[in-house]
């Protein structure tokens, strides 16, 4: 078979067993086995598959098909311009999560802040900040000790082990100092809502995905946490869950905070808060 043919096929078959975005999964699959850019396929359409690059697309096809994430499958994902080893260690890095590293970046005044990003997961938020603001000293805090260990990894190959630092902890409660900026995409999805997910997000740990029976436990309890540990006039940045903004904006003011704001994402869901402190 050629090149264009397996496209086609393959794409037919991930449209057969409900995987979105068929012939992008296709194309991604088999650049990854022929060891070329995706767009690299469009100049060798009429090239002929040997018989082993054949076998190995069809298992990854197989697991594709049975809801394994793409990201998995190729073992990296792109963020922020950044390519970041993924597997089930930790989630797979969401779009939305590159719209809070730009609006994080966008509101940081000194390029010198001191960051600590909590529920650091593969680490792409403290990394990717990292990579931005060279002076910048970045904490990177976890509860899983798989997630700290995918997210250390994650820094060696971006030669920024000696720019973050990382840390076992239940949200703050192990971390040291003040800070500029407390980032956070935590989870916040409803235990009640795991009926909703689809078949590639329960492959995300569930440490990662659940934080109670609201969903906003873990946001709730960094608010309270986050003013005594934030410099003056420092700034907490949340990703939060569909429909919980209201609710966590009024925490945000009860506890004090001041130019609270909220931010939709590309989809217009209200997904980011902002809040500084004192
Ligand atoms: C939604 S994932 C986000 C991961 C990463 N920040 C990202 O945006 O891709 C949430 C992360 O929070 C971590 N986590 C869960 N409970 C935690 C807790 N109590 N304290 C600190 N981290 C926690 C999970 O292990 C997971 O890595």
């Amino acid at each position: 078979m050629t090149v264009l043919e397996v496209l086609q096929a393959t794409t037919a078959y991930f449209k057969k067993h409900n995987v979105e975005n068929a012939r992008l999964n296709a194309e991604h699959l088999l650049a990854h086995v022929l060891g070329r850019k995706r767009i690299e396929l469009y100049l060798e359409f009429e090239r002929e598959l040997a018989e082993t690059e054949l076998g190995a697309l069809r298992d990854l096809v197989k697991r594709r098909s049975k809801g394994e994430p793409l990201q998995h499958l190729l073992g990296t994902v792109e963020f922020c311009g950044l390519t970041f080893l993924c597997d089930k260690r930790a989630m797979v890095p969401r779009t939305e999560t590159e719209q809070l590293v730009d609006l994080v970046e966008s509101r940081i005044e000194n390029r010198e802040s001191r960051i600590v990003d909590v529920g650091t997961g593969s680490g792409v938020i403290a990394l990717s900040l990292a990579a931005k603001f060279h002076g910048a000293k970045v904490l990177a805090a976890d509860v899983s000790d798989d997630a700290l260990a995918l997210a250390r990894e994650n820094a060696a190959r971006l030669n920024l082990s000696a720019s973050v630092q990382f840390l076992k902890s239940h949200l703050l409660e192990n971390v040291e100092g003040d800070f500029d900026v407390i980032v956070a995409n935590l989870p916040y999805i409803s235990t009640q809502d795991r009926h909703t997910l689809s078949r590639e997000v329960l492959h995300d740990p569930q440490i990662a995905l659940f934080a109670g029976e609201r969903g906003d436990e873990l946001v709730r309890e960094l608010i309270d946490q986050a003013p005594s540990r934030l410099r003056p006039g420092g700034m907490l940045a949340l990703e939060i869950g569909l429909g919980q903004n209201e609710e966590l904006l009024s925490a945000l003011a009860e506890k004090n905070y001041r130019d609270i704001c909220a931010k939709n994402d590309y989809s217009e869901v209200t997904r980011f808060l902002f809040a500084r402190y004192g």
